[in-house]
């Protein structure tokens, strides 16, 4: 689904010519489609069809609160990893009971608030995890619910910075300890095991791995039912891929049915914590050509968009398409496209071919709705973007631009 394209050579945000929101809000700015995010939600839920199912929106991939608001009106639930993004889906109605909470450092305090809260499930990513958890559910006189996150040992094939599943990974406990630890949180008075939880890596663009994490976490639903836990969660995590180039990520269809094959047997509901396939190809990063340069040995362009506003070129290397705001007729170049950051990974693509564009043509930055804005920071000093939501011929600020006071908002000279 793309709701972004060109009319009569002008890129458009569904019916809004991108170049009139640069003009209105300066750049640069991040744009989403309302209806490529709720397309996207629609698309995986109706793939699941009538197999018990929920859906947890992964906060971190964007937690911008009109598009939380947008998942909790659809009546998405939520994977959260810290206090920050339960308050934060708080903040956007969403449903408490519908939330899941993973991440290897959760704090007891974090604990209680989600417990007071009542989210549906804690994932739980050790031993001592277990235990402070334990703690924290006698404290408040209740029985935490909570699934292991088991880490199946499986190579997801993806970046290894975001790959999350193998035996080297912070993540997860060994999934040779699970039973063993099941059976220790038995005997606890302060949890209670509702699911079994394991999520392998980010970006995925295979069935294969999927599939041998899932049989392997299937296989360990049913031993743990058999022993007789009161599991009735099967939480499989996020993962599925997308095209930022010419990756060809398995269809939402094509992922249920692997996914359904495998866990069928098992009676459990499933929870899925989509981040990036729901998100990323909604929102597009829009930045102006600052200048053009010629070194040596190579042409650069510098933009106004720095590795402080999207960092995943930066960080993983990744490739976003750059299309031009208005097309542009000639014969492409390769040139280095760099941010205004005063470090040299600092660049958002490097020998990419492109129409040498005049000083202060726009560019939109593809694919940018997920990590983008949500792992924006102000390093060197610069207030992060705004956001803006397009919905038909209608669009408006969910985030102001920041102001130079908001850099120093609670320092003390
Ligand atoms: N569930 C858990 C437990 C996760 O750790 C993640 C992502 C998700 C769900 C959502 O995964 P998704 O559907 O978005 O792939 N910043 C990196 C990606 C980091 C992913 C972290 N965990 C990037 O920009 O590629």
């Amino acid at each position: 689904m793309t709701s972004f394209q060109y009319k009569k050579g002008a890129l458009h945000a569904e019916s809004v010519p991108l170049g009139a929101i640069a003009e209105a809000v300066g750049t640069p700015t991040y744009v989403y489609s309302q209806a490529a995010l709720t397309g996207h939600f629609q698309v995986l839920d109706k793939a699941f069809g009538e197999s018990p199912h929920l859906i947890c929106y992964s906060v971190k991939a964007n937690s911008t609160l009109a598009v939380l608001g947008l998942f909790a009106g659809m009546g998405s639930g939520f994977d959260i990893v810290s206090g920050g993004e339960l308050a934060r889906v708080r903040q956007a109605r969403g449903d408490m009971g519908k939330t899941v909470f993973a991440g290897v450092g959760k704090t007891q305090e974090e604990m209680a608030r989600a417990l007071a809260a009542g989210i549906l499930l804690f994932n739980v990513e050790s031993a001592e995890e277990l235990e402070a958890l334990d703690a924290v559910g006698r404290q408040a006189g209740r029985r935490a619910p909570f699934g292991l996150r088991v880490n199946p040992d499986v190579d997801a094939r993806t970046h290894r910075y975001i790959s999350t599943g193998l035996k080297t990974s912070k993540f997860g406990v060994p999934f040779e300890e699970a039973v063993a630890l099941y059976a220790r949180a038995r005997k606890m008075k302060g949890v209670r095991a509702l699911g079994v939880d394991c999520h392998i890596g980010s970006q995925l663009t295979r069935t294969a791995p999927v599939k041998a994490a899932l049989s392997k976490v299937a296989g360990l639903y049913a031993e743990l039912k058999a022993q007789g836990h009161p599991l009735e969660y099967l939480d499989i995590g996020g993962g599925l891929g997308i095209t930022y180039a010419d990756e060809t990520p398995p269809s939402p269809q094509e992922y249920a049915r692997t996914v359904l094959e495998v866990v069928k047997g098992t009676g459990a509901r499933l929870i899925l914590e989509p981040g990036r396939s729901l998100v990323g190809n909604a929102g597009v990063l829009l930045t102006r050509v600052l200048y053009r340069k010629q070194a040596p040995a190579k042409t650069f362009v510098v933009v106004d968009a720095g590795m402080n506003d999207l960092i995943r070129p930066a960080l993983y290397e990744a490739h976003h398409a750059l299309l031009p705001v208005v097309k542009q007729r000639g014969k492409a170049v390769e040139v280095d496209v760099v941010g205004p950051v005063c470090e040299s990974t600092d660049v958002l693509a490097r020998a990419r071919p492109l129409v040498l564009p005049r000083q202060g043509a726009l560019f939109a930055v593809m694919s940018a709705g997920a990590y983008g804005m949500s792992m924006a920071s102000t390093y060197n000093s610069r207030p992060r973007p705004a956001e803006v939501l397009v919905e038909g011929t209608a669009w408006r600020v969910v985030r102001e631009r920041e102001r130079d006071e908001d850099l120093w908002r609670r320092e003390r000279a």
